[in-house]
């Protein structure tokens, strides 16, 4: 398994996608933990499987299905990634990175990045949709960064200013959207850690202290990646659990993880609402 990405990989995967596609996509979206589903909406949508695509790597979790799945959703071009990489699934960050950078060769410009986390900030609940601000990039900050090793200019600078990582219009789109539907949209900052293993309360009130507001295990490296070769992100949480969810004594290993997946069903139809119409809203934008 490559766990260092040079342009060439990126230029084959997307070479091969690119005669599987349906449109030229302009909207990148990552479809995290159990909300795969709005894959669904999707017009005329072409799905092709990761184990499909050169240099491509799987996803071994459960609620990831693992294709890339073309189409138009409320008039944008997208691709969508059912499914992402983790780096606790022994991915290197430049893996995580990789997908990423196949659609941006392939003409996406901004990225929306969806996740499940567990909520920090004391008035969080599960259920909740959180906007993400900004990031706590903690494996990269420790050396495990996507962009580490040799750099290309092609994908972008040797030393990156991501700032604002998240954007400022698409965040403002996206609190529009909230507000005409009216739903509760909390907005904050996300924390990555590496996982798997969930949070131990010291390790919560930790990252709380660090000003983190939701904790996941994905979506900065691919963040990361997508500010370095220009595109514009906007990145939504749904908050699954909060602390003590998974605390109790007779906790089970495998229903904290049912938890994650049950709580993101629940919540699909709403966060699909609410990432549809700012699509829309997007389009009107361009
Ligand atoms: N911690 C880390 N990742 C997560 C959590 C959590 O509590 N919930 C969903 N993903």
């Amino acid at each position: 398994m490559a766990s260092v990405v040079n342009y060439e990989m990126v230029e084959y995967a997307a070479a091969y996608l690119e005669g599987r596609l349906s449109v030229h996509p302009r909207v990148a979206m990552v479809l995290g933990s159990g909300l795969s589903d709005l894959t669904d909406q999707v017009a005329d949508p072409l799905p092709v499987d990761y184990g499909d695509v050169p240099h491509m790597v799987t996803s071994t979790v459960q609620g990831h299905q693992g294709r890339f799945v073309s189409g138009t959703l409320r008039g944008q071009p997208v691709i969508m990634m059912q499914g992402r990489l983790h780096f606790y699934e022994g991915y290197s960050a430049a893996m995580v990175g990789f997908p990423i950078r196949v659609m941006r060769h392939l003409g996406a410009e901004i990225l929306v990045v969806t996740n499940a986390a567990g909520g920090l900030h004391p008035d969080f609940q599960a259920g909740d949709l959180m906007c993400i601000t900004d990031h706590l990039f903690l494996p990269g900050l420790a050396g495990h960064h996507p962009l580490r090793g040799p750099n290309d200019e092609r994908f972008g600078p040797r030393f990156p200013d991501v700032t604002p990582p998240y954007d400022p219009d698409l965040q403002r789109l996206l609190r529009e959207e909230a507000h005409a539907q009216d739903v509760t949209l909390r907005k904050g900052v996300y924390a990555m850690v590496a996982g798997p293993s969930y949070e131990t309360p010291a390790e919560i009130r930790f990252l709380r202290a660090l000003g983190a507001d939701a904790v996941g295990m994905s979506t900065a490296p691919e963040v990361v990646v997508a500010r370095h070769a220009g595109m514009r992100v906007l990145g939504v949480s749904l908050i699954t659990n909060v602390p003590g969810d998974f605390s109790t004594d007779d906790q089970d290993p495998e229903a904290m993880h049912k938890q994650v997946l049950t709580v993101g069903e629940h919540a699909v139809p709403t966060m699909a609402r609410l990432l549809t119409g700012v699509l829309s809203r997007m389009t009107s934008e361009k």
